[in-house]
């Protein structure tokens, strides 16, 4: 059923969705792992969608408190619906500020991140990374995932260097083969203290 709808918004959203199918359980598990999530941390997942991310932490992570971003009502509310010990919020991942103080979270230990942002401008992309960055803690992390032809875009290139801006350690995973299409994670380790 999840799949459907994502399929539907694909067809009525493309420039939201930015995905032609669900992330792979492989493309997941690249997710997972390279979060490298300890016991008692924060994660938020930012665009939830068919909930291939979201399935994979609460397997692997149940007890980890986990605040999921969609901005689909309809997935978002599918999300919630599988996934009842997840906090799925219907909105935006830039409202991250917003609702962690509403919700008493003061510290994200991990960023999930299944959004489009080759679709994004730079501008929009920092935007963005910039509502959420000065929430992670000083150890943090951020993962998210970007399309081989992507990379021959330039867009890979563009957001390493949005992430190297705001990042101690960056880094690139293998190609995950097994996915439509294939793809890459980026690792962003250590948020950067902003002097302003
Ligand atoms: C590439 S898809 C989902 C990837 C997910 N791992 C999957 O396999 O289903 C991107 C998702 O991000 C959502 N999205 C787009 N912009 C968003 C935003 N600003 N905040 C939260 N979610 C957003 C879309 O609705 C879509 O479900």
């Amino acid at each position: 059923m999840s799949t459907l709808l994502f399929l539907r918004d694909v067809a009525r959203s493309p420039l939201q969705m930015g995905a032609i199918a669900p992330s792979s359980r492989q493309l997941a598990r690249a997710m997972v792992d390279h979060a490298q999530i300890q016991p008692g941390q924060v994660i938020v997942e930012l665009g939830g969608g068919s909930g291939a991310f979201t399935r994979e932490l609460v397997e692997r992570h149940p007890d980890n408190p986990l605040l999921v971003f969609e901005l689909s009502t309809g997935l978002a509310a599918s999300l919630q619906e599988r996934f009842p010990t997840a906090q799925v919020v219907a909105g935006p991942a830039e409202s991250l500020p917003e609702v962690a103080a509403a919700r008493g979270i003061t510290r994200v230990d991990r960023i999930v991140s299944g959004l489009p942002w080759a679709l994004w401008s730079t501008r929009r992309s920092a935007e963005i990374l910039d509502a959420l960055v000065p929430h992670l803690a000083p150890d943090g992390r951020l993962v998210t995932f970007h399309y081989v032809h992507s990379r021959a875009l330039g867009r890979v290139a563009g957001m390493r260097a949005l992430l190297d801006e705001r990042f101690e350690q960056v880094r690139l995973s293998d190609i995950v083969w097994a996915n439509v299409p294939p793809a890459y994670v980026h690792i962003a380790e250590s948020p950067r203290t902003r002097t302003g």
